[in-house]
């Protein structure tokens, strides 16, 4: 998604400001750009592709000004192109914008009507333009801003300088996050808090519907009504960002080596690991009342969502249903007064999980969230939030906040399952210990990637992989496709083993490579005998199983080992094998592996 970064100050910005978009690349975006403005005068520079070409642009052409904003676009409306990059300007106005303006077309031909000239396809054009008139038109800079604002409907995030006055810089969020960061000699804003942790470690979260006029030294913000507002100031979170990408070549592969740690510090937050039981607990509602569960979320998010089903269907007794974010308020799904709808988002900021986690809001639903970035939009709006400990997730494809989620939702069942009376009894010690196991387990997965290596050589050549998973394994068989897809382009697909015989098994053939998820767990034998049934068809088998190969029943094109452990945990260790499978793959196909072509790491538009 677009990066938004405003520095308002002493001295100059433009080096500032690129440092800045440097650190919003893992976003995702395809041009950048940056403006200032400089004795009475707006200039900019901004490029198509990555950042390298906008930093030689400014060797070349320096910027002077010490009130300047920048961007990183990820195209909404219009193509990619340096036209069409980000900030868009007028002599008076310049705007950087994260959002889609909804009915930019009817203000656009009423600015043209009224003699704007419009340059490029795009909607933050209009926003510009809008201001911009109404300086014209006598209004003051604020008063200009704010009469725009409430002309545009759809989702914003805004920075805004003005040609006119060096000190003022506005922002104005709806719908998409951004943030004010307190220096000692500047003023920030950035869209999240990776852009800011550079300069300051003192940062305001703007409310939805808030816009604040910023000067160098302090900001008066206002709400959707105008009224001036104090929000309050928190400290940023360290990011993992700054720590690099250490002796990994990519945050990926560093982010998939975090998960022992990782996964322990999330688990720690809700399980006493001595005693092997849960803390206490009072997340603020009565769990004892739910008779539904909702789960829902985006993507790898969602397939965390299918997990958590499994397990409180098992373990809680409690009827559970999954839709993608995306679908979930558009059917107007029957609800009941005792259920909880529960979301589950890396950014907390995915605008389709929100405008879900809204509608259920709206209808009085009580609203839970799984986050990992625990000051994002989704966790202040929710009644409950369950928070993962992953540190911040650099690289696009998410790795260590899926397990994470997966630690955590199960935490989150055994809560509801201890609230629940009727549950039938499981044996809580023997999950927990499950749990605080796994990550010594995935560390020793951890320990030889050799046969990820290896196997990648032979997946690079495929145009078409297979996944497949039953029961608790299966959403880690759609996991592991997107996984592969993302980081490496090749088409994959994941399928319930079971399913395989109704349809997608005209597929196989010798070309087609087929991971399969096989834990030794009670459906074991099935998925062995789906096995056969693709072998037999030629096609070439990867066996993921605690299970000795010669328990595969059939040659197999490798056999990656995962270590035995609790049916439980066992989505948490398929889950690093088929990241890892997908990290090396995509070593080998020589991807943009932390930014894939086309994705953004926060999806903020629908
Ligand atoms: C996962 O690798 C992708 N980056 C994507 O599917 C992501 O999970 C999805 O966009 C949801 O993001 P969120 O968890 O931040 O809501």
């Amino acid at each position: 998604m677009c990066g938004i970064i405003g520095i308002i100050g002493e001295n100059s910005v433009s080096d500032d400001l690129i440092k800045s978009l440097e650190r919003l690349e893992y976003r995702g975006y395809d041009s950048a750009g940056i403006a200032t403005v400089y004795n009475g005068r707006m200039d900019r520079r901004r490029a198509n592709g990555k950042l390298k070409n906008l930093i030689s642009l400014i060797h070349n052409s320096p910027l002077k000004g010490s009130t300047g904003i920048g961007h990183t676009r990820w195209a909404t409306h219009g193509r990619p192109t340096e036209r069409n990059a980000h900030p868009h300007m007028n002599e008076d106005v310049s705007v950087v914008h994260n959002g889609i303006i909804e009915n930019f077309r009817e203000l656009r031909s009423e600015l043209e009507k009224a003699g704007c000239i419009f340059y490029t396809e795009t909607d933050t054009e209009t926003i510009a333009h809008m201001i911009s008139y109404y300086i014209r038109h006598g209004a003051g800079i604020v008063d200009a801003v704010g009469r725009a604002l409430k002309r545009l409907k759809g989702t914003f995030a805004l920075g805004i300088i003005f040609s006119t006055d060096e000190d003022i810089m506005i922002a104005a969020r709806r719908g998409s996050p951004l943030a004010i960061g307190h220096g000692n000699t500047a003023m920030y804003i950035g869209s999240d808090a990776i852009a800011l942790a550079p300069f300051t470690s003192a940062v305001t979260y703007l409310e939805e519907g808030d816009w604040a006029v910023i000067s160098s030294k302090n900001a008066i913000i206002r709400d959707s009504n105008d009224e001036v507002v104090q929000r309050s100031v928190t400290a940023l979170e360290v990011c993992n960002f700054q720590m690099g990408k250490g002796n990994h070549r990519h945050y990926m592969h560093k982010e998939i080596h975090e998960q022992p740690e990782v996964i322990s510090r999330t688990l720690s937050n809700y399980i006493d690991k001595a005693e092997l039981k849960l803390h206490p607990f009072d997340i603020g509602v009565d769990l004892s009342t739910i008779d539904r569960i909702i789960i829902s979320g985006c993507g790898t998010s969602f397939y965390s969502s299918l997990v958590g089903r499994y397990w409180i269907e098992r373990y809680a007794c409690i009827p559970v249903e999954v839709d993608f974010s995306s679908e979930l308020r558009y059917r107007e799904p029957p609800l009941s007064p005792n259920s909880l709808a529960l979301f589950i988002s890396q950014s907390g900021e995915t605008a389709d999980t929100l405008a879900a986690l809204r509608y259920f809001k709206a209808k009085h639903q009580t609203v839970a969230s799984v986050v990992n970035v625990h000051t994002s939009t989704i966790a202040r709006e929710s009644n409950v939030v369950i928070p993962t400990l992953a540190g911040s997730e650099v690289g696009v494809a998410s790795t260590k906040a899926f397990t994470c989620q997966l630690s955590a939702i199960a935490c989150f069942c055994l809560m509801l399952a201890k609230s629940q009376k009727n549950v039938t009894k499981f044996n809580e010690r023997e999950i927990i210990s499950g749990l605080v196991d796994a990550p010594n387990l995935i560390a020793a997965m951890l320990s030889d990637e050799r046969p990820f290596n290896n196997l990648a050589y032979e997946l690079a050549k495929a145009s078409n992989v297979l996944y497949l998973g039953r029961g608790i394994n299966c959403p880690v068989a759609l996991e592991g496709a997107l996984k592969l897809k993302e980081v490496s382009y090749i088409h994959a697909e994941g399928y319930p083993a079971g399913e395989l015989k109704h349809g997608p098994i005209a597929l196989v053939d010798e070309k087609i490579p087929v991971i399969v998820l096989a834990p030794k767990d009670k459906l074991f034998n099935k998925t062995v005998s789906n096995m056969q049934e693709i072998a037999s068809r030629g096609g070439r088998i990867v066996f993921v199983s605690d299970a000795n190969s010669d328990e595969a029943g059939c040659e197999l094109l490798a056999h990656l080992p995962i270590p035995k452990a609790h049916p439980c945990v066992m989505p948490l260790l398929c889950a690093v094998s088929v990241q890892l499978i997908a990290y090396h793959t995509a070593v080998i196909m020589g991807t943009d592996i932390d930014q894939p072509r086309n994705l953004a790491k926060s999806v903020t538009v629908e």
